[in-house]
């Protein structure tokens, strides 16, 4: 495994990305497939219903082929790996671990040092700061220990910095018994048990700006001194839980402001990472079709960041489906890219759309996200053959399409024609290039009327039985 840390000195295949970025979509096309080809991670957490099979079998179908990195919502936690002292549990870590592997997918830890989920026992030690000490690094030699080599990244300290006021958690049980250095020392056993494991600091509210008043602000000024001691941290993993704009009257984060943390971080050579997003509504109230349409846009807008910024790979939901999410003890609502029939949302339409339209700068650098894992395989190479994408055909209306389905699509004045349907009717649905719904209509005799639809270049999906037919067309 590369050191995943070194993201400005990789020589990736951003270069061939651009170059085999291409318009011909294969009808499977699913997320992950599209995030290998940018050089990124898409994943979303193991509901920890699914560690004890009480899920539905379309949801690990799902999860597996639309997600290449993988995190467990509580199995890993300190409560769940040491209940009680010096004895290990690390059977549902491991059946995560060997999900990942037999998926080919990356496997984040979350987490080692946390002040939530810590086992009782803990509490006994907390005015003893070298009991504690001991306790601590203890547990990460085991658990780090245990899944050297398996598990890609740790978030070694999570939620440090308190909530309200830029200063430490001071009433979390490490801080307390040991003071703030146990952060530092958490890192450095960490990278001493698994030196090729990726190490971040993991927080929320980090997209309310850098400024040293808000959280970001304070935690830049640390991740400053630990990179000037050498301390191994190579990560700042953003777990942006955030609300909807509209009912959250005292929003004040933004993606943008995230972006700014993220450039921030790459002067310091460290990543930034979306670890837990969600973006929820308040509960109670009703959520129509634009309110989805709007979360959908958020959510396009966070994945701008990981796809455009060097520093950044990460895009890691908290949950798949609305029906296994924890936002309700935050009083939010359907925050995540699936409905509770483990339907997907406009949002997945957003992420989708995005991922299939982004052309990277010719000269940009990316991290490649793909290759410093052995678990990943790197499916950039099969397109370094093909075609330069940028150039739409001024002749076509639709690029060539290839396809392992029978279903086909082409444009003809303004009709749109489709063939191959497994069945009387598909739902056609037109995006712009933002991943922003613009028109839906099921088709009739094989075709759809386009008149209605202004000039421009778009993303059309056709969908008939399980084919799902994806193409980028210019309406002339
Ligand atoms: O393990 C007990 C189980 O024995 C008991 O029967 C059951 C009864 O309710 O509770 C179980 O514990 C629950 C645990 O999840 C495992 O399911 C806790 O009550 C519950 O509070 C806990 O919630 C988790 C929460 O972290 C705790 O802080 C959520 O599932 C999990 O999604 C959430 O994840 C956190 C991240 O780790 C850090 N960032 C914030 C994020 C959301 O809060």
């Amino acid at each position: 495994m590369k050191k995943t840390h070194a993201f400005a000195g990789l020589v990736l295949s951003t270069t061939l990305l651009g170059a085999g970025l291409t318009n011909t979509f294969a009808a499977d096309e699913s997320l992950r497939s599209l995030a290998d080809k940018n050089g990124i991670y898409i994943g979303a957490i193991l509901n920890s219903q699914w560690f004890n099979g009480g899920l539905p079998g379309n949801y690990e179908q799902i999860h597996k082929k639309q997600f290449n990195i993988v995190v467990a919502e509580n199995e890993m936690k300190f409560d769940a790996t040491e209940p009680q002292e010096g004895r290990f549990n690390y059977n549902n870590g491991d059946k995560m671990v060997k999900y990942a592997q037999q998926n080919g997918m990356r496997v984040r830890g979350h987490a080692l040092a946390w002040h939530s989920q810590v086992p009782g026992w803990v509490n006994n030690y907390k005015n003893d700061k070298q009991k504690l000490l001991k306790v601590l690094k203890n547990h990460i030699q085991n658990v780090v220990g245990h899944w050297k080599g398996k598990v890609a990244e740790w978030d070694v300290v999570n939620e440090a910095i308190s909530n309200n006021e830029p200063q430490w958690r001071t009433g979390s049980v490490w801080y307390q018994g040991i003071g703030p250095e146990f952060i530092d020392s958490a890192f450095v056993w960490t990278h001493a048990v698994d030196p090729d494991a990726e190490l971040c600091y993991n927080d929320y509210n980090l997209e309310q700006g850098v400024n040293p008043k808000a959280k970001a602000g304070f935690l830049l000024e640390q991740v400053k001194r630990w990179v000037a001691n050498g301390i191994p941290i190579h990560c700042v993993g953003s777990q942006t839980h955030v609300e909807d704009t509209t009912t959250d009257k005292h929003f004040i984060g933004s993606p943008d402001s995230l972006r700014s943390l993220a450039k921030e971080l790459a002067k310091l050579n460290v990543k930034l990472k979306i670890t837990e997003l969600d973006i929820g509504f308040k509960s109670g109230i009703n959520v129509s079709k634009s309110d989805l349409e709007r979360q959908g846009q958020t959510f396009r807008q966070y994945l701008d960041i990981i796809l455009e910024e060097p520093n950044a790979d990460t895009y890691l939901i908290w949950g798949v489906s609305d029906k296994w999410s924890w936002l309700g003890g935050l009083n939010r609502q359907k925050g995540l890219i699936y409905d509770d029939n483990l339907k997907p949302k406009p949002a997945f339409d957003s992420i989708l759309v995005r991922l299939q339209t982004y052309e990277p700068p010719k000269d940009s650098v990316k991290a490649d996200s793909t290759a410093k894992d052995s678990t990943v395989k790197d499916s950039t190479a099969k397109d370094s053959t093909a075609k330069d994408s940028t150039a739409l055909d001024p002749g076509q209306s639709i690029k060539q399409f290839v396809s392992p389905s029978s279903l086909s699509m082409h444009i003809a004045g303004r009709t749109l024609f489709v063939t191959g349907l497994a069945s009387k009717r598909a739902k056609v649905d037109i995006f712009d290039t933002q991943g922003r719904p613009i028109f839906s209509a099921s088709t009739h005799n094989g075709t759809v009327d386009l008149h209605n639809i202004a000039e421009g270049i778009y993303v059309v999906r056709v969908r008939s039985g399980s084919s799902n037919l994806i193409q980028r067309v210019t309406i002339k």
